[in-house]
């Protein structure tokens, strides 16, 4: 079964929590093309989780620094190494593809969303949760 929302990660901001959901869609997408074991498929939506994930760090930094989170320079390092680090992985996927690698794949892309992406999110809580839901620092 895919990765589903729950509200336990909400980090209280609307935009940023519909982009988490989008972003565990594409992992869904990516899960589902492991499973199948079609490369080409993997590969197209990798790159639309790089593509999306950059939108996301983004707009997520302008979010964070808006809404006051003291933190939020870190954010943008953080957000840096994950692009690099996906990138590589995407580099790295290679010719064998037998059972283990799948269990890895799936693994390193349930870690690199639920682990990096959306906990070290939870810490901006705090700061979000002062402003509306809808608080978007664009409008
Ligand atoms: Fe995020």
């Amino acid at each position: 079964m895919g990765l589903q929302w729950r509200d336990q990660l909400s980090v209280g901001n609307d935009l940023i929590d519909n982009d988490h959901k989008y972003l565990i869609e594409i992992i869904n997408r990516a899960e589902a093309s492991v499973e199948a074991h079609n490369r080409v498929k993997l590969s197209a939506v990798l790159d639309e989780l790089g593509a999306y994930g950059k939108t996301h760090f983004e707009r997520e930094e302008l979010v964070a620094k808006a809404a006051g989170y003291p933190k939020a320079d870190q954010l943008h390092e953080s957000h840096s190494k994950l692009v690099a680090d996906l990138a590589r992985f995407k580099d790295g996927i290679g010719d064998t593809w037998n059972e283990d690698a799948s269990t890895q794949f799936t693994s390193y892309l349930r870690g690199w969303l639920i682990e990096h992406v959306i906990k070290e999110d939870l810490p901006m809580k705090p700061w979000l949760v002062k402003h509306s839901p809808t608080f978007d620092p664009r409008r």
